[in-house]
């Protein structure tokens, strides 16, 4: 059966690199003899009436076989399961991996090992600042510590506090925003794993090395060079892609002392032209190959 997919990506974002992960897709499905229609997140207008939901589009298509959802936008891909459209991440498996701190909520839970974290309580009035939560913070993690915003990409919204003032000063230009405190792992500065998992099966992975800075993914003077993972991060990075019931993921992980993974992040919308530029494989195929055999 040739079944029909839509690939939904973020249209608003600056640069391709959104859309060139949507013809990655649609070129890895024509191989596989799928038909795909690429639309952007805002193109598609989820409508609700009394027991009616509908996605209102221009052209009038059906709704397709399967979705392949680029995108965070979280209320859309919901709207498309209640539809009942498979939609490949799921807009629970999204919406985790979007958010840190909900993401080592569920790894905790799970018994999958990450830095010991603490989380910011919620303040909703600015400009006010608990001595008491930070005092804890201190005693229960040490110097240097990670400060890191619940919702964040490149690295651009992890720090690495030094002393108490600085941990002060960060604490209050964050009121308003979720964040953690989060243990250092020093064993791991500058270095990290990245391994793409599709179904259950790591599909490729890639070493990630900074010259200058503690963020393995820090662009400037940081090098990528393909990895063959043990059977340690393996597993761990399987695990954490189903604790989050991910189909497919990213998985950063940190090396611990001795060499241990710990698990960093789930990327549930991983970039995968930085992977095959790495590695030479084609994450695309693994995850097209995975969604058409769930559905015959
Ligand atoms: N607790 C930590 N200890 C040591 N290094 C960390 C820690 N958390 C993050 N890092 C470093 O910072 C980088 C970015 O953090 P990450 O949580 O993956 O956020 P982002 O979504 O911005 O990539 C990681 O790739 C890793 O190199
Ligand atoms: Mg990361």
């Amino acid at each position: 059966m040739n079944l029909h997919g839509w690939i939904i990506y973020n249209g608003n974002l600056p640069g391709n690199k959104f859309l060139d992960f949507a013809q990655w897709i649609q070129a890895a499905a024509t191989r596989k003899n799928s038909t795909t229609t690429i639309y952007k997140n805002n193109e598609l207008l989820s409508y609700l009436g009394i027991g009616q939901l509908e996605v209102l589009r221009q052209d009038k298509n059906k709704l397709p076989d399967y979705v392949v959802f680029a995108d965070k936008d979280i209320y859309l891909a919901k709207q498309l399961e209640y539809l009942g459209v498979p939609v490949f991440n799921s807009a629970e498996a999204i919406d985790i991996s979007d958010d840190k701190i909900a993401t080592y909520q569920r790894l905790a839970v799970k018994n999958l090992p990450i830095p010991r974290t603490i989380i910011a309580p919620k303040i909703f009035v600015s400009g006010q600042l608990d001595k008491t939560t930070v005092q804890l913070a201190m005693e229960s993690l040490g110097f240097p510590m990670i400060i890191k915003e619940s919702f964040g990409s490149f690295g651009e919204q992890v720090y690495l506090i030094y002393t108490e003032e600085e941990l002060y000063k960060m604490v209050e230009s964050l009121q308003g925003k979720a964040f953690m405190f989060q243990e250092f792992i020093s064993s791991s500065y500058g270095n990290d794993l990245r391994l793409q998992v599709v179904g259950d099966e790591v599909v490729a992975a890639m070493k990630r090395s900074a010259s200058d800075d503690f963020r393995a993914n820090v662009t400037a003077g940081g090098t990528m060079t393909a990895y063959k993972p043990t059977q340690q991060e393996e597993k761990l990075a399987i695990a954490a892609t189903q604790a989050i019931g991910a189909d497919f993921a990213g998985i950063d992980l940190l090396f611990g002392p001795n060499n241990s993974p710990i698990v960093c992040e789930i990327n549930s919308n991983a970039h995968i032209r930085n992977m095959f530029d790495c590695t030479n494989i084609n994450v695309a195929d693994y995850i097209i190959g995975y969604i058409l055999n769930r559905l015959n």
